[in-house]
């Protein structure tokens, strides 16, 4: 049997992550029972909500236990196999985890998936544009709260990420004016020229509020939120009434926990639908949301990066991209 290296979490990080949090170790792949499959991992798909998972806090999925391997979606080939469903050299899409090879056991885990090729696209694609993660949270985000429509504004945070950009051109498609905040001149320009949103806040080096109100003099119809923090909290001041929130995620508090809001008050004054979701709880949409996705992509009506990171013993590093801002596109890390 092939030797495993694993990425194990040993600490539960309390500020950013550090090697310290976690160790590698190498042992045997096991050997497989009848409907098992040993899958060699190819790709990471590396999220924010890893940091999530590593905290003991109250959260959508139980935290990763200490002394187990990160947990990580990831996209491999099979190896072995005891399952004719899963045929040695099937790509298989999987909870695999931040190490080598994984035992896929579909009794344990239904959501084990042959990811067959997509004509036209890379198969990394199947952890950016096409995930679960990305493209269907940023169509659900879209067309299932903020429901953007003709000649509204829709302003979208982390709006050069790999949700937030994607969040925008679907916007965009549907005829709102779009507004993104982003941490960098050169993700402002990404997104004005190359994606076509209507402006760029940099919230690192504009007056938030000011400029908000000078790109949206209408006001703001929708908000997709994935950072929560001071952009929202400018946002909270420019609602029209009845706006809608698709609050999809908080990275600016994920190392901190830091999770308080101010202007909180203006959700009840502007009247505004606030929700909160989960992809993985829109599974039922995500063929609908590939049907409407993957034609946008190759027709190249939606654009998508991927920031290919490479190798386990770098993944602290590569999850602090994701908070220093560092990333461009979507972030994985390739065995
Ligand atoms: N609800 C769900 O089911 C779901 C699914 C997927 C993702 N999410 C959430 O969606 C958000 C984006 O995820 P992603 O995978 O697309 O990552 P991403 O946007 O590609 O990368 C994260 C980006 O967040 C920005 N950022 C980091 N720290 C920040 C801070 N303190 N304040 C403002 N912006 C900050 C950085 O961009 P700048 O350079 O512009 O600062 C960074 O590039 C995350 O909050 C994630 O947890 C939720």
């Amino acid at each position: 049997m092939p030797e495993n290296r694993q990425l194990l979490l040993r600490r539960r990080p309390s500020a950013a992550l550090s090697q310290k949090d976690v160790e590698i170790v190498s042992n045997a792949t096991p050997s497989l029972k009848d409907g098992q499959f040993l899958v060699k991992n190819l790709y990471a798909s590396v999220d924010p909500t890893h940091r999530i998972w590593m905290s003991e806090d109250d959260q959508y999925l139980a935290p990763v236990d200490l002394d187990a391997p990160m947990r990580a979606m990831t996209y491999g080939v099979v190896e072995e196999s005891k399952n004719p469903s899963f045929p040695v050299g099937a790509h298989v899409l999987g909870m695999g985890g931040i190490q080598h090879y994984y035992v896929g056991d579909p009794a344990a885990d239904p959501g084990l998936t042959v990811a067959k090729e997509i004509e036209g696209l890379p198969n990394t694609a199947w952890l950016s544009v096409c995930s679960v993660i990305i493209g269907l949270t940023a169509w659900v985000g879209v067309n299932e709260i903020c429901k953007p429509k003709q000649g509204e504004t829709f302003v979208v945070s982390a709006g050069a990420g790999a949700v937030g950009s994607l969040a925008g051109q679907l916007a965009k498609l549907r005829g709102a004016r779009v507004i993104g905040f982003v941490g960098s001149k050169e993700k402002a320009d990404w997104i004005v020229n190359e994606l076509g949103f209507d402006g760029a806040i940099n919230y690192k080096t504009d007056d938030m509020l000011t400029r908000l109100k000078h790109l949206a003099p209408n006001g703001v119809d929708s908000y997709f939120d994935n950072t929560g923090g001071p952009s929202t909290e400018a946002v909270l001041r420019c609602f029209n009434n009845n706006a809608r929130i698709a609050l999809c995620g908080i990275i600016s508090g994920y190392n901190t926990g830091d999770f308080a809001l101010k202007n909180f008050q203006m959700l009840l004054h502007r009247r505004v639908n606030l929700q909160g979701f989960i992809c993985l709880d829109h599974l039922d949409k995500y063929e609908q949301a590939l049907a409407e996705l993957i034609p946008l992509v190759k027709d190249k009506k939606i654009k998508y990066l991927e920031d290919i990171q490479t190798g386990i013993d770098n993944y602290p590093d590569v999850v602090n991209m994701l908070f220093e801002g560092s990333n461009k596109g979507k972030l994985m890390l390739k065995f």
